[in-house]
């Protein structure tokens, strides 16, 4: 078990919204929902381990030296940590892509420190063997040349076709502040993670699925798979944007959010 405290930014007062960000992002994604949101939640927006305010366990005095990096689960007893920390539960939890696949874990581990789920551009199923080499080849480029060498894959990815030069360079910024070693993690991570199919029947908090149409990572077919299955859950489609959709339209998915949170 580590003991790592998460950095995070937050605004508002009253019930945590707690907002998970993908891969390779960091708290600053969610800045729209920060601003956005905070007249009806107290909104966190957390690192996860190992990047922007929050410490690499390979520099933390609690871990060993060796440490061979981390999985969804730790991801997730970390925020359930900062939870208990922040004395919030039961908290709304938002993750989008990688932080979705941190949410599936957060429900497995800690049911109950739930009270809804916000499922953003992300799928329940786990990766095919194609894509396990993938994430092999894209860990080790990133810990021989850098998280830079991820950008001319990943960057054109993450958005519709055209993005603002102010989400573009938001993203950027992003990318290449994340360290090569905590990408190389967050990828074996994410190679290792766990199908999340057979869990959506029995989720039992109100849950959005939130997408947006143009998703070129992960395509729209896993949000409405998902929302289908899972009991009583809400599909918001957001037309123009692609996997980044908070950042790319942050009107639209706060208005969408708002609508979840204030029913
Ligand atoms: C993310 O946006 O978090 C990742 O691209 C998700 C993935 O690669 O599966």
């Amino acid at each position: 078990m580590t003991l790592l405290e998460l950095g995070f930014d937050e605004a508002g007062e009253g019930p945590v919204l707690l907002l998970v960000h993908g891969f390779p992002l960091d708290r600053t994604m969610w800045s729209a929902q920060l601003e956005g949101l905070s007249d009806i939640r107290r909104v966190v927006a957390v690192d996860l381990r190992g990047r922007g305010s929050s410490p690499d366990p390979a520099e933390a005095p609690e871990e060993p030296p060796d440490e061979p990096g981390w999985t969804m689960d730790t991801h997730a007893d970390d925020l359930a940590r900062l939870v208990d920390t922040l004395g919030a539960e039961p908290i709304d939890l938002g993750g989008l892509s990688m932080g979705g696949y941190v949410a599936f874990a957060f429900l497995r581990r800690h049911p109950g420190k739930l009270r809804s789920l916000i499922l953003m551009s992300t799928r329940a199923a786990a990766d095919t063997p194609e894509t396990k080499q993938v994430r092999e080849r894209s860990a080790a480029l990133a810990r021989e040349k850098g998280t830079a060498a991820l950008a001319e894959t990943t960057l054109p990815r993450l958005t519709a076709p055209g993005p603002t030069a102010t989400v573009r360079a938001k993203l950027e910024a992003m990318l290449l502040a994340t360290p090569a070693a905590t990408a190389a993690a967050d990828l074996l991570a994410m190679r290792d993670r766990p199908d999340s199919t057979s869990d959506l029947a029995s989720i039992s908090v109100p849950t959005l699925v939130l997408h947006g149409e143009e998703d070129a990572l992960i395509p729209l077919n896993n949000a409405r798979a998902m929302a289908e299955a899972i009991p009583g859950a809400s599909l918001a489609l957001i037309p123009g944007a692609g996997h980044m959709a908070p950042v790319e339209d942050p009107a639209a998915a706060n208005a969408y959010l708002r609508d979840f949170l204030t029913p």
